[in-house]
């Protein structure tokens, strides 16, 4: 009898359709609980639409097994421009099937897809070994500034651009705030 991590997993990483929204918003509870929009990130997401072309799922014959959406954000910098960004997740996957690969294939089909819109900065919070596998660095503390607590050892940054973060600090802010 073959065993679930014997069985080969095939889906395809895809764009997010509005009808998936109801199992999206399931597995991110199940993943990190109904109290998830108390998470700082979460300020950033208030009242801003997730970037639609960057919205993923990972399906199996139409069943949705985990989602990847991006935030747009802004970096505030003292005397300079904003510069645009993008906040990585949130990004889950059904628990009973974590560790088969759907969390990486998700963030690099984004990431690719990202870079192609011509996106230059991708931030997030987040475990470093985890997200290291795909590029993601430690930012230096300080340099970035949460609209609410965040444990700094998890914020964590890529460059899509080599470059783009070169001389970049500044408060992260949401780009509802802009128009306010
Ligand atoms: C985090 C999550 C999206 C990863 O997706 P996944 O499909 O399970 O991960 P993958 O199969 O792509 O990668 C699995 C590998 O990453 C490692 N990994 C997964 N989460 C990790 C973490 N938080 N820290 C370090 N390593 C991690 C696994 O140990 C595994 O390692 P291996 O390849 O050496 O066996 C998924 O576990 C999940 O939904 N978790 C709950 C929600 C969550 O924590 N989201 C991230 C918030 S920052």
């Amino acid at each position: 009898m073959k065993t679930a991590e014997a069985t080969a997993l095939s889906y395809a990483i895809e764009p997010q359709a509005d009808a998936d929204l109801p199992a999206v918003e399931a597995i991110l509870d199940l993943a990190f609980g109904p109290d998830r929009h108390q998470k700082t990130a979460y300020r950033l997401r208030d009242n801003v639409e997730p970037v639609q072309a960057l919205s993923l799922v990972a399906r199996q014959d139409g069943k949705v097994l985990g989602t990847l959406r991006f935030w747009p954000i802004l970096i505030r910098r003292a005397g300079a421009a904003d510069v645009p960004a993008l906040m990585l997740g949130p990004i889950a996957v059904l628990p009973e099937l974590k560790g088969r690969g759907i969390g990486i294939s998700l963030m690099r089909e984004g990431l690719a897809r990202a870079q192609a819109l011509g996106h230059r900065i991708v931030i997030l919070v987040g475990d470093y070994p985890y997200y290291s596998r795909v590029g993601f660095q430690h930012t230096e503390h300080g340099r970035f500034i949460m609209p609410g607590w965040v444990d700094l050892d998890r914020l964590l940054a890529l460059e899509l651009v080599s470059g783009a973060l070169e001389g970049i600090s500044g408060h992260i802010v949401s780009v509802a705030k802009t128009f306010k």
